[in-house]
């Protein structure tokens, strides 16, 4: 598969050597550490990172679940500057152009149900904050604006806005923000049963006891339903460590909100675009939501571009407006709304999605990947869990005591040091790689990863 990307890329290694890399402040890394063991790309191609001191690193997470399609794609990288040449940027106001038209309409149709109306955005963060404007907004619309609760569940991630953060249940992204935290939020439990289900292989756990009942019988009565906007979840909590629902929550989560009147948002900017081997998490789940977040691999990580993608009846609640045509239906909108040159890049990738049916390919390689993280993982020193499903798998250990994360972040470490990049998510090693991920690729990742836990006893 890499034959069809454009020749490697090695970039500029001995130039970033002597980089300064004093004034880039870096996210959600620890900076410090980061200086004294710095980890440059300067380049990369198909499923190969370059790295600032001549190495190659497999990308063993997509580039953060962003590079579907591997890295360097031809087919993009001259949709993109094609797009430079004929329309580099326009207002998004009042305005509008013809590949954000074009990708709106390509994204829909592949959306399950009446999911038809596109908002764009730029990240996933932002559709969060989208998503939740909307439901305040579409509620109000139709005379319910006392419908001001949301709520998400615990380890949830909606990104790092204020809404997002809110909803959003990893507790070191709340904890320095107080007060600034959205009010008239709950959180759901959990889904994750440690003691029964610690190992999942390609399967759904069965619960025995309703994971659900704490919404009916607590959170719901707790604010009254009629005073609840939407209920906010990713269908499998990709950035907490893959932990994937049991059977049949989310089509109980479904008809507990149309009960209600809740809206249900689906966060699927991990899940989104193949992941699972199949266009959304909501195809692989059979449940439409009535919005569905989406970002990273619409573009294959390119450029930036994110969206929330409604039901009709909510665009159609917002239209119903008696206020003069002139008036803006809606007070939101960001002035990179789609970028022409993002929304080039997402029709280039769909293409590419399509014409080297890429989400069955994930499909496919989905249970190499479990299988081979289950065989080589399970009962090494440490090692609690391990979850696999669609093409992702997490092997979670035992924290050290007194310093969670600090395990699977020497272990990241380690395996970067070595070759390869995997994803510390408090104490899961991840492994997400890209769609064209070949078998031997599969074997090095966690080959590699199985013996750096074992130096980590
Ligand atoms: C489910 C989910 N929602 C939102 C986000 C935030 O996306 P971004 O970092 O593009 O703002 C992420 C990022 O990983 C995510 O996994």
């Amino acid at each position: 598969m890499d034959a069809t990307t454009t020749p490697q890329s090695t970039g500029n290694a001995a130039a970033t050597l002597h980089m300064n890399m004093e004034h880039q402040w870096l996210p959600f890394t620890p900076n410090r550490h980061f200086k004294q063991v710095p980890r440059v790309f300067v380049g990369a191609n198909g499923m190969h990172f370059s790295t600032h001191d001549g190495r190659q690193v497999v990308d063993g997470i997509s580039s953060l679940w962003c590079v579907g399609a591997g890295h360097n794609r031809r087919e993009i990288n001259e949709a993109v500057k094609a797009q430079l040449d004929t329309l580099d940027y326009a207002t998004a106001f009042q305005v509008g152009n013809d590949q954000a038209f074009e990708a709106a309409a390509r994204i829909a149709a592949l959306c399950p149900g009446d999911l038809n109306k596109v908002l764009f955005c730029n990240s996933g963060s932002e559709a969060a904050d989208t998503s939740l404007k909307v439901a305040l907004a579409y509620h109000r619309a139709r005379g319910e604006g006392h419908r001001t609760v949301f709520i998400g569940r615990e380890r949830g991630y909606h990104g790092v806005g204020f809404g997002g953060m809110s909803v959003g249940g990893i507790p070191a992204n709340r904890k320095a923000f107080g007060t600034a935290l959205l009010p008239r939020v709950d959180h759901m439990r959990f889904i994750h049963d440690p003691v029964k289900h610690a190992y999942i292989q390609g399967t759904e756990p069965v619960w025995a006891d309703d994971p659900l009942l704490e919404l009916e019988q607590r959170i719901l009565p707790l604010h009254d339903p009629s005073n609840v906007a939407a209920i906010i979840v990713e269908p499998i909590a990709g950035s907490a460590g893959w932990y994937i629902p049991p059977q049949g929550y989310l089509k109980r989560l479904r008809e507990i909100c149309d009960k209600h009147g809740i809206l249900l948002i689906f966060d699927e900017v991990i899940t989104g675009f193949g992941r699972l081997g199949v266009p959304f998490g909501a195809d692989f789940y059979g449940v439409v939501p009535d919005m569905l977040n989406f970002a990273k691999a619409i573009t294959n990580g390119v450029i930036p571009l994110g969206g929330v993608v409604c039901r009709d009846h909510i665009y159609d609640a917002m239209m119903a407006t008696t206020a003069p045509a002139h008036t803006i239906e809606f007070f939101h909108g960001y002035t990179y709304s789609g970028h022409p040159v993002a929304c080039a890049a997402a029709i280039a990738t769909l293409d590419l999605f399509a014409r080297d049916q890429l989400f069955a390919r994930a499909g496919q390689m989905g249970p190499v990947l479990g299988d081979a993280l289950h065989s080589a993982c399970k009962g090494l020193p440490n090692v609690v869990g391990i979850r696999s499903l669609g093409l992702a798998g997490a092997v979670e250990l035992a924290p050290l005591p007194g310093a969670p994360g600090k395990r699977a972040y020497d272990i990241f470490l380690d395996c970067f040091a070595r070759g390869v990049l995997v994803r510390a998510a408090g104490d899961n090693l991840v492994l997400c790689p890209p769609y064209i991920v070949e078998r031997e690729h599969i074997d090095q990742l966690v080959g590699t990863l199985a013996e750096s836990i074992k130096r980590h006893a």
